[in-house]
Order: C-alpha cells, then structure tokens, then sequence
C-alpha cells in the first residue's frame, strides 16, 4: 500500500523544524484530534531546542534529521528557505518512494526539492498561514511532479481541519500567494493594529477598541465567505446615503488605502521572486 492510500491515523508524521509554522501545527493537529502526539517525530537545528519542543509538544523530538525521514511517512519541511538545501542535502538518501513530502517553505519550489531527493518521491509544495492555530488558516498547495491526487488529498487531511485548502495547479502562483494569504495575518494585524489606535484616540477605552476592531473585521470576513457577496456591495450596504460610514471611507481612499494594499503585495510578490530556489 503506497502512504497515500493510508489513512492519516495510520501514518508517522515527520516535522523538520519544529518553530513558528511547524510548531503551531504540530500543537493545533495535537489539540483538535486530527492526529496523536506519538504519530509526530519533530526536529530542530539543536539537542536543546529538540528538548523544548518535546517537553512543548509532547512529541518525540530531535535534532537527526536522518532519523526523522527514515522513520516516518510523511516528511513536512518546515525549516526557513535558507535552510532546506542543507537538510535536504544531509536527508537525501533516507527517503524511499513511498514518502510524500510536504514542503511548507517560502519560495523553494517542487522542482528544487525533487532534484535535491534522490528518489521520485511526491512533492507537495504549500503556503498556508499562521492562523491556522485558530483553525481559520489558509493554505494553497500545488503537486509537484511526482506528487499524484491521493498526495494532495493527504495534504488537505492535514490541512483542511486547521482552515480552508485551495489547490493551484500553476505553481508560479505560489511566489504571489506567499506574499498574499502566507503574510496575510500581518496585514489583517496591522489593520486592526491601527483601528484600536484611531479607537483610542476618539475616545474608546483600549480593551474595548480591541475587542471592537477585531469582531468588526471578522464580522466582514465572515460576511465576505458566507454571503458570496461582493466586498464592494457589503460595503454599499453599510453607507448610507450621506451618512457616517462615507465619510469615513472617504478618508481612508484619500489616504491611499488601495495603492498601498497594490503597493504592499506587489512588493510581498517580487521578494517572494527574489528568495525562490529552483533547480536551475
Ligand atoms: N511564519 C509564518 O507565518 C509562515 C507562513 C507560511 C510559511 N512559512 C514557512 O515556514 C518555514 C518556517 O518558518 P517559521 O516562521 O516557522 O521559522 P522559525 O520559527 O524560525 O522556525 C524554524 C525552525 O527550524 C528549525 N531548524 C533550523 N535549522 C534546522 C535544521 N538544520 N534541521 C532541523 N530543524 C532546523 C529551528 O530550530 P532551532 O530553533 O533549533 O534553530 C526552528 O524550529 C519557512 O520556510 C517559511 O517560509 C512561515
């Protein structure tokens, strides 16, 4: 039986580089049931840091990345871009086609990862966000060459109970993406960063301010995914003719909101570019 055909209950589950990304799924998978702590093995770069995320996680945990590939399924590499040459190069021969790779780093594309491997292992490469210890994450994944529809649908195993999964099949989107939903809490952050400081300066005691910018904007959210509305007739719907609301949106497109959004992504895109690792 090849490990895609398994179900995820049956399978070990290799994290390398248990730290923000690895470490928040390790823990939200852990807490919601979706897989057990003896099924995970996890690394680090070093004994000690291994030690804390064990003592964390409750998971078995190392700093032999040789170990965690020959004793698992599936391997998620988790490690920062700068990173993955070096730990696929130590890993390279642990890995037996029956493994699928689930790539969670910034710009290394599945090309990259497969000629780095010596075997034709599956590749799935994914951007998800740290929203998913919320269980509101969002994650895209692409196949890589060798990867095949079972692959993917293990990887939405993973993914789909901690949020929403969407498949790409052009993987030259991801370098967008990674900028755009990979860094998205940062911009919902900063925009609820800077209500709370507009909220305080009208006069809202900052707890409240909080509590209010923060419900608003997952009040929108919510409408946005539930509805299938336009975001631009949900905004009609909220400014009445000559009221508050248009005022205030006046304001914030004199302020250049949307250049800065174009402006910022844009930006997010082409560094994306700029740190990619492929295999030419
Ligand atoms: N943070 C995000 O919002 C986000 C979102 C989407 C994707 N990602 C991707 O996730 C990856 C990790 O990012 P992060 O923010 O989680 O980074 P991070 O917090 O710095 O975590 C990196 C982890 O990798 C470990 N590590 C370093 N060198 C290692 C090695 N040679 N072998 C095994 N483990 C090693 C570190 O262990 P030590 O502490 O011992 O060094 C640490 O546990 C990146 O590729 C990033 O592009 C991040």
């Amino acid at each position: 039986m090849s490990t895609s055909e398994k179900k995820l209950t049956d399978k070990k589950i290799g994290v390398i580089g248990v730290g923000t990304i690895g470490g928040t799924l390790v823990e939200t998978l852990i807490r919601n049931g979706v897989v057990s702590p003896d099924q995970f093995i996890g690394s680090t770069s070093q004994k000690e840091t291994a030690k804390e995320v064990s003592e964390k996680y409750h998971i078995e945990a190392t700093a032999d990345n040789e170990r965690v590939v020959e004793e698992t399924d599936i391997v998620i590499l988790a490690v920062e871009p700068k990173t993955i040459e070096g730990v696929l190069d130590e890993t390279s021969s642990n890995f037996r086609p029956d493994h699928l790779v689930i790539s969670v780093a910034a710009g290394i594309t599945t090309k990259f990862i497969e000629s780095k491997i010596d075997k034709q292992v599956p590749v799935v490469r994914t951007m998800p966000n740290t929203a998913i210890r919320v269980k509101n994450g969002a994650t895209v994944m692409v196949a890589g060459k060798h990867a095949v529809e079972s692959d993917l649908r293990v990887t939405e195993q993973i993914f789909k109970p901690v949020g929403i999964v969407e498949e790409v099949r052009d993987e030259s989107l991801m370098d967008p993406i990674t900028g755009f939903s990979g860094s998205g809490p940062a911009y919902g952050y900063l925009i609820i960063e800077s209500l709370i400081e507009a909220g305080v300066r009208v006069g809202l005691p900052r707890d409240r301010a909080t509590n209010l910018a923060a419900q608003s904007l997952l009040g929108a959210a919510k409408m946005v995914l539930e509805t299938g509305e336009h975001p631009a007739k949900l905004k009609d719907m909220v400014t009445t003719p000559a009221g508050v609301t248009v005022d205030a949106v006046m304001k914030l497109e004199e302020g250049g909101i949307r250049v800065a959004f174009f402006n910022a992504i844009e930006e997010a895109a082409r560094k994306s570019e700029r740190l990619k690792l492929d295999s030419e």
